[in-house]
């Protein structure tokens, strides 16, 4: 049976290191609400130029090629994850494919938030048990510094988010006990609005949940208005408690679903990794999920929110730290706008 396996990993963070009490210049919060609210202490922005989502994936899928042991010219397919794209259109795949000098290979762009590694990960898997392709790299990276606001009327948001990549460089394997064993992908659409970047888009309104002020918007003003700029539009929204309380519902769930599909309890898991949004959501999931501390890898504390890069950097620290052995059994969950949710379970 062909399953695909992990053949390499990589992960890149910026040098600039940003820490709570440096926030506090652009917007009243404090040290002490940040890491008893979320957890984290200080997370990395990217160079403000010269630096993108795309260089950032550029040098994750470096190190997870190398680790691979395969040069950019075998790579037969790209599929890359984020929210905070190089350009609007084209996608960021298309620039890691002229950046990594590869052949004319397909580029697929995934827009899926915080689980769109995981959808990457399962669009992957899919080709190579269909046998179409044997080298498949998956990024998530995020600039997400570039695009907050880093006012007070912010703050929720921008404390929370954090730049970085991820990668994997997935392969065939038939050896027995190794690879991924299923992957499970989710959505509820209905609460798209809850956490949310509304412009620029093609919604044709300058348009708030919880606003009064909807109106129309004028020809011409139809994606990008000084009017959406002047009541920060451009800015993503999020309504946090709401998604913190369904986070903990889904994320157990998607993880005994993943562990269930495949007859495994939370007791038989090695690591469990989860998106990371808040270290209090990944507490409470542990805890419902009854997991020992050695059982689940965080690391938000140091990074922030990375988004569609998050599980790719702590997958790959753990591994980096020796937490992860040949033939672990590790679940890899995630949840976040959309909303969507996903979990892959895997033998290392
Ligand atoms: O990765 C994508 C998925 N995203 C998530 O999973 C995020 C889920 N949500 C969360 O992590 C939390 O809801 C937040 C960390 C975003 C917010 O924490 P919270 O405990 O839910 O706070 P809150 O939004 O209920 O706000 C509580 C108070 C408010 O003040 P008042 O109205 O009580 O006076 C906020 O204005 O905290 C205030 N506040 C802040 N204060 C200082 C909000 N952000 C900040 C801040 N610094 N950065």
């Amino acid at each position: 049976m062909i399953r695909s396996r992990i053949a390499g990993i990589g992960s890149y963070t910026p040098e600039q290191v940003v820490t709570n009490k440096d926030l506090e210049q652009y917007m009243e919060t404090s040290d002490a609400w940040i890491q008893e609210r979320t957890g984290i202490r200080e997370r990395h922005y990217a160079a403000r130029t010269g630096e993108t989502t795309t260089t950032m994936g550029v040098k994750a899928a470096s190190i997870a090629l190398e680790r691979a042991g395969i040069g950019a010219g075998e790579v037969d397919f790209i599929i890359f994850a984020t929210l905070s794209p190089d350009y609007y259109f084209p996608g960021c795949g298309v620039l890691v494919q002229r950046a990594m000098k590869m052949g004319e290979i397909g580029a697929l762009d995934i827009r899926n938030q915080c689980s769109g590694f995981l959808y990457a990960l399962s669009v992957a898997d899919q080709f190579i048990k269909a046998g179409m392709y044997k080298n498949i790299l998956v990024i998530g990276s995020e600039k997400h510094s570039f695009g907050l606001d880093f006012s007070t009327r912010g703050r929720n948001i921008s404390v929370i988010f954090g730049d970085g990549a991820g990668a994997v460089l997935l392969q065939p394997t038939q050896k027995e006990g190794q690879g991924i064993l299923s992957t499970h992908l989710h959505s509820d659409g209905e609460s798209a609005e809850i956490l949310a970047m509304y412009n620029p888009g093609t919604h044709a309104n300058h348009w708030k949940p919880g606003l009064a002020d909807f109106e129309e918007a004028p020809i011409g003003e139809m994606f990008m208005s000084h009017a959406m700029i002047d009541k920060a539009q451009n800015f993503p929204f999020m309504d946090g408690p709401a998604v913190f309380k369904k986070a903990i519902i889904k994320i157990p769930e998607v993880v005994l679903e993943a562990l269930g599909a495949n007859n495994y309890r939370p007791s038989d898991l090695d690591l469990l990794i989860p998106h990371q949004a808040n270290l209090r959501i990944c507490q409470v999931v542990q805890q419902t999920l009854g997991l020992r501390d050695d059982q689940v890898h965080n690391n938000i504390q140091r990074y922030g929110n990375t988004t569609a890069a998050s599980i790719p950097i702590a997958l790959c620290e753990a591994w980096e730290m020796g937490k992860i052995s040949e033939g672990d059994l590790v679940c890899l969950a995630a949840f976040g706008s959309g909303f969507t949710w996903a979990a892959a379970l895997l033998h290392w």
